[in-house]
């Protein structure tokens, strides 16, 4: 197990993370205990400066959504600039008209919700540190508790979709198999899209780079209700170990991305994906930045915690399960394009990220090739 990190002197940190642990009973668990107070572990000084910034606004200055929403009815060739250009600057965007019926997506919140609502005898089991492919489908407060430098106030169901489904648990059971079928079907839409926008044939990302495989992981996660939300984050700042990350959220709101100021100073703003009902959020996840040698952008994004809720999400992330598949920059040879990543695996990147756990920084910076030629 890492070290826990220094800025956690001042009191025995190791023996509240454990003892934490050990409840099998996440942060929802605190909750139901009537924690009134969050405790030291939880505590991020993110959320204080957080909380003193005025309310995102949506919008930029001409009164347009920093989160464009895009109606996957467009005729093609729009839908090739529309996801063009969303990815080469905010990383982010929503879909309507993505073929995933309402009905399911409410069911799979809910299923989710009930997932984490039961009473904890029965998480207890599914209770794991245990990485894939070891253990296909585990229940856990922070991944990287031990690791980061604050953890969250947030609980996540994790599952592998190449598990059998008598592996899922009771509550969703009957919706994810469905749910997941249709997010597959959405994602080789969006990746023949994305195919497209580098200038490639629709089936590139799909069939030759393998980014849709069996590999899709699915993160059911559970912000329970925060007593002092001004104190510790729902989710720390990351970017998605993934080529693309299909997003379903409730209508509570928290979710935030960072976006380059256009001021010229380099600076940088959080800015609210605000929920859209019936809309599908896609962002851009770390390998397709690499594969495309920094075209397209996995860009940070946090969640805040919230007194309100609680608030439920549910993260498709695409990556393969084949691990010996290598994955490098495609660069226009004719143009003298440089890599500027060297190449990896999936193992190799998400065993690094996961050694880091959310700790603010990057993890595609640990993979950039240096500018000297
Ligand atoms: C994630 C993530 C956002 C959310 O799982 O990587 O960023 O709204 N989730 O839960
Ligand atoms: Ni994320």
């Amino acid at each position: 197990m890492a070290s826990v990190p220094a800025a956690s002197s001042g009191y025995d940190r190791l023996s509240e993370l454990k003892a934490f642990d050990a409840t099998k009973a996440g942060v929802k668990g605190l909750v139901d205990a009537g924690v009134t107070t969050v405790p030291r572990i939880f505590q991020d000084p993110a959320a204080a400066a957080a909380a003193a910034q005025p309310s995102s606004n949506h919008h930029d200055v001409a009164g347009s959504c920093r989160v464009p929403v895009i109606d996957l009815a467009a005729g093609r060739a729009d839908l090739v600039a529309q996801v063009k250009s969303a990815a080469e600057t905010v990383g982010f965007f929503q879909v309507i008209n993505h073929g995933v019926p309402s009905n399911l997506l409410t069911e799979m919140l809910a299923s989710v919700k009930s997932f984490h609502e039961q009473p904890a005898e029965a998480k207890a089991p599914y209770y794991s540190r245990d990485r894939e492919p070891a253990r296909r489908v585990r229940y856990q407060s922070n991944f990287d508790l031990y690791t980061s430098p604050a953890a969250n106030w947030r609980d996540s169901l994790f599952m592998v979709m190449t598990q059998p489904v008598n592996e899922v648990p009771p509550p969703c059971r009957a919706v994810l198999p469905e749910y997941t079928a249709r997010v597959r079907r959405l994602g080789a839409t969006l990746l023949g899209l994305l195919s497209e926008a580098m200038g490639l044939h629709p089936g590139f990302l799909e069939h030759d780079a393998g980014c849709l495989d069996d590999g899709l992981s699915v993160a059911g996660h559970y912000y329970p209700p925060c007593p002092e939300p001004h104190l510790t984050m729902g989710t720390t700042r990351h970017s998605d170990p993934s080529f693309l990350t299909v997003l379903l959220q409730d209508d509570i709101g928290g979710l935030q991305m960072l976006v380059n100021d256009e001021d010229g100073r380099g600076s940088s703003s959080w800015v609210d994906v605000p929920p859209v009902p019936g809309a599908l959020v896609v962002n851009i996840g770390d390998f397709l930045q690499l594969v495309s040698n920094d075209r397209f952008k996995s860009v940070e994004h946090r969640v805040l915690a919230t007194a309100a809720g609680p608030r439920v999400s549910v993260a498709c992330f695409f990556r393969t399960t084949d691990g010996s598949k290598v994955y490098r920059p495609i660069v226009n040879s004719l143009e003298d394009e440089r890599p500027r990543y060297r190449s990896t695996t999936v193992p190799e990147f998400v065993g690094y990220y996961m050694d880091k756990g959310l700790d603010g920084r990057s993890k595609l910076e640990h993979f950039r090739l240096s500018d000297d030629p």
